[in-house]
């Protein structure tokens, strides 16, 4: 049975005292409403994540970061490495954000340094991928998800994967208010799964969550999250609302 997880992504959001009272809230809620075997994860931005990991503790919300530097050390003004993260008790980190592919120029080999990174480290990630409008109008959208899986994350070896979650968010959806069908959600993580297990194996397929992303809300959750590749959810906007993000957590 794979894990469901819903992870809300924060983004630039909620800074200064935002990060720590939407934890105070979003735990309270939560204490008031366990929320079986799933996962919940809040991603605040680096500067909120020590006061979170705090804020978090006793809990069962998992702090993560938004990105990591594939460097253990060095001269790269302004990165973070996953020492860092892990020294403030952060042991997952987003990796892949279409709006780090597309405002940060992440590529897919940058990408798969960082995953190695992760991994020497004893890390998890949660690589996000997808494709953008034109791709999935000129039906060239699966190619485009199958070459960003390979180019980042197949030079893996099957036991790795236990370190992986995936989400993959057309990126024609993510804050658009257009999100895709519960349908089109299935049918894409249906075929992430059939590359997956062509690759590796059955056992290594079946095994991986994978989280859909791009204008998840309370009223469209449950029928994403009632197909059975779904895993669950990333979600933007709806997560800087607690009794959103807990009303999605419920449609699990
Ligand atoms: O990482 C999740 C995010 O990209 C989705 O954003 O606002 O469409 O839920 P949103």
């Amino acid at each position: 049975m794979r894990t469901k997880i819903v992870a809300g992504n924060w983004k630039l959001n909620k800074d200064k005292e935002g990060s720590k009272s939407l934890i105070k809230e979003l735990k309270k809620a939560i204490q008031e409403n366990p929320l079986q075997d799933t996962r919940v994860i809040v991603a605040p931005t680096f500067v909120n994540l020590s006061a979170s990991v705090k804020a978090a503790k006793k809990s069962k919300i998992e702090v993560v970061a938004q990105n990591m530097h594939q460097a253990i050390n060095g001269a790269y003004t302004g990165e973070v490495s996953a020492d860092m993260l892990k020294a403030i008790g952060v042991a997952t980190v987003i990796l892949g954000h279409s709006e780090r592919r597309t405002y940060f120029n992440e590529t897919d080999a940058a990408l798969a340094e960082k995953m190695n990174t992760v991994l020497e480290k004893e890390m998890e990630a949660i690589f996000c991928f997808g494709e953008v409008l034109e791709d999935r109008k000129s039906g060239n959208h699966f190619a485009v998800v199958e070459s960003q899986l390979k180019n980042a994350l197949f030079h893996l070896e099957g036991k790795d994967w236990s370190s992986i979650i995936l989400a993959y968010e057309p990126v024609w959806a993510i804050g658009t208010g257009e999100t895709a069908s519960a349908d089109q959600a299935q049918e894409m993580h249906a075929f992430i799964r059939s590359i997956i297990e062509k690759q590796y194996s059955t056992a290594v397929a079946e095994a991986v969550s994978i989280l859909y992303g791009g204008s998840v809300k309370p009223s469209n959750a449950e029928e994403i999250f009632s197909k059975p590749d779904v895993d669950g959810g990333l979600i933007g906007g709806a997560a800087l609302s607690v009794a959103d993000f807990v009303g999605i957590i419920n449609a699990i």
